[in-house]
Order: C-alpha cells, then sequence, then structure tokens
C-alpha cells in the first residue's frame, strides 16, 4: 500500500537521490532537478513536498511552491518538479501524488497550480495550456495551468526565484 505524506528530514537523501535517477537522461531535464527542491527548501518556499511511501522505502515526490501573477491575484502555486522512482514507474504513484498535492494546495485556498510539463500526460488531471498566461522564457507549448477557484487568470506567471537561479 502506498502511502502519501509530508516529507521528513529523514527523507531528504531519498528524495534527492530518486529525483536525481528519474529525471537522469530525460531529454527535456536540466539535470538540477534535485537541486531546486533544496534550493526552495532551503529559502521556505516549499509549500508542500509530498513523498510516497511502500513498505517503509521512499518511491517518489512531488513539489509545490508558490507562484506570482502579474495582476496579483493570490494564492497561485506551481507544481513540479515530480519525481517516482524509475523501476516503479506505471504503477500510479505520480497520479497519487498529483491528486493528494492538488487536494492540499485547494486546502490552501489556491486559485490554481501551473506548470511546464507534458501536456499528454497532464491533461489527465485537467490542466489546460494557457498561451497568454505564460512565464518570460518558458515554453508555451508546454506551459499549462488548472484554476481551482474563480476565474482564469489575467496576466502572466512567474514561477519562484529559486527556479531562475535566484536566493530568494
Ligand atoms: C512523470 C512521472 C512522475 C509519472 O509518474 P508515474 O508513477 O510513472 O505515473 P502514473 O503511474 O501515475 O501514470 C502513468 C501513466 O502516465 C503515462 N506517462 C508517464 N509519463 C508520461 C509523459 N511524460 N507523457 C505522457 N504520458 C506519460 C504513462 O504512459 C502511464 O499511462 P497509462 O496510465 O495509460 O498506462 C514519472 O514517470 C517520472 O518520475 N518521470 C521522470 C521525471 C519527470 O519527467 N517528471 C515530470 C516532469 S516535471
Amino acid at each position: 500500500m502506498i502511502e502519501i505524506r509530508a516529507e521528513m528530514q529523514a527523507d531528504f537523501k531519498d528524495i534527492h537521490e530518486i529525483t536525481e535517477s528519474a529525471f537522469k537522461d530525460r531529454p527535456y531535464a536540466d539535470g538540477d532537478e534535485h537541486e531546486l527542491i533544496e534550493k526552495l527548501r532551503s529559502v521556505q518556499a516549499l509549500t508542500l513536498s509530498l513523498v510516497a511511501v511502500d513498505s517503509g522505502q521512499l518511491v517518489g515526490q512531488i513539489t509545490f511552491s508558490p507562484a506570482t501573477l502579474s495582476s496579483g491575484s493570490q494564492p497561485w502555486f506551481a507544481l513540479g518538479p515530480v519525481s517516482v522512482l524509475p523501476s516503479r514507474q506505471g504503477e500510479g504513484v505520480g497520479s497519487k501524488l498529483i491528486n493528494e498535492g492538488l487536494r492540499q494546495i485547494q486546502e490552501l485556498g489556491a486559485l490554481g497550480c501551473i506548470l511546464t510539463g507534458d501536456p499528454d500526460y497532464y491533461s489527465r488531471f485537467g490542466f489546460d495550456f494557457s498561451p497568454q498566461n505564460v512565464p518570460e522564457n518558458e515554453p508555451v507549448e508546454y506551459f499549462m495551468l488548472k484554476v481551482l477557484k474563480g476565474q482564469s487568470p489575467d496576466g502572466k506567471f512567474s514561477f519562484h526565484g529559486a527556479f531562475y537561479g535566484e536566493d530568494a
């Protein structure tokens, strides 16, 4: 049985390793996804880090961080990175992490969630293209969002500064 719970300090090393191995050799990966999670954690911008645990073994992790909309409407969150141990992919772990994460940010009052990712995958969770809201320098064909409350957003999004290598 897969349990989804919030990360604990004892998970940090496993999260690093799972993220690194999941993104290794993926053509779209920057190769620093594991460092991004640590960066977000160090600047208190890791809104949510959930892990998937199976019989005591960590098999997946998902990250949510604050996103900014130019109109000022908030709170919005960004999903990602999300990783599943390569040997455990395709079993529904990623879907469980995404659905539970979306539920938890909704409880936090989220207006919605943004991400850059594979449209074929994220469309199953209700994410849609939103060309009018794409952050500067992000690919329009991979930027997607899901409204959780209220109207469609007005303005351009930015991911947290840690995504752009900033310190805060
Ligand atoms: C993406 C990822 C988190 C999905 O986790 P998972 O546990 O394998 O996903 P699930 O088992 O819930 O869903 C698997 C389904 O999604 C599909 N899928 C997985 N990745 C996909 C992708 N990039 N594009 C389209 N479909 C994808 C699988 O084919 C499978 O389809 P099926 O249900 O019809 O059989 C995992 O594959 C992973 O860690 N990938 C490497 C890291 C990565 O790319 N992260 C996301 C980018 S932010």
